[in-house]
């Protein structure tokens, strides 16, 4: 190859190269994976002791519509950042996450169906129900933790 062909090839490979390196997946490490999970987890348990106060302190529950949503938005989401290898230190989930995946993966749409009802109490704005609901979600973290997570 003349040396300008070398040169034109040379100059058409680098834009290809970049673009290639633009289009790779987004990958996370495992640490960082048990990081945002933990996260999310406390972040799920601030809330839901927030709408307990709330309510007990006597707000509209129909104002809880949004935090009871977002609960059951994040326990769709949950077993999604459980995935395979990313059973790593410093994590207090059992081995059983992996292992008993189907049981799981049952205990985290118990959760995300008791939010759901959560939520339809709080649109219909009667405290009572309300947290009724909210004893039921809390009961679903518990059943959880109970065989998947490490005191
Ligand atoms: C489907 C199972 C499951 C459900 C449902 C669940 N959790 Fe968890 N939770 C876990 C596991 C597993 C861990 C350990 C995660 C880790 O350390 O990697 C955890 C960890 C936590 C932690 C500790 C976070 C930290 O900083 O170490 C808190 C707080 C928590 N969960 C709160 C909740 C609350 C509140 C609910 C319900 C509203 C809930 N969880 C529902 C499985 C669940």
């Amino acid at each position: 190859m003349k040396p300008a062909l070398l040169l034109a090839a040379a100059l058409v490979a680098i834009p290809i190269t970049a673009l290639a390196q633009s289009q790779a997946p987004a990958s996370l490490t495992p640490e960082q994976i048990v990081e945002a999970r933990k996260s999310a987890m406390f972040l799920s348990g601030g809330d839901l002791a927030a709408m307990k106060f709330a309510a007990e302190a006597g707000a509209d529950v129909k104002q809880l519509v949004p935090s009871s949503r977002g609960l059951a938005r994040w326990a769709r989401a949950l077993p999604s950042l459980f995935p395979e290898g990313s059973n790593v230190a410093p994590t207090k989930a059992r081995p059983e996450v992996w292992s008993d995946r189907a049981g799981f993966e049952a205990r985290a749409t118990a959760y995300a169906d008791a939010a759901r009802a959560l939520a339809e109490a709080a649109q219909s704005g009667d405290r009572a129900v309300f947290m009724e609901r909210w004893a039921d979600v809390r009961g679903t973290c518990g059943a959880c933790h109970d065989a998947y997570k490490n005191d």
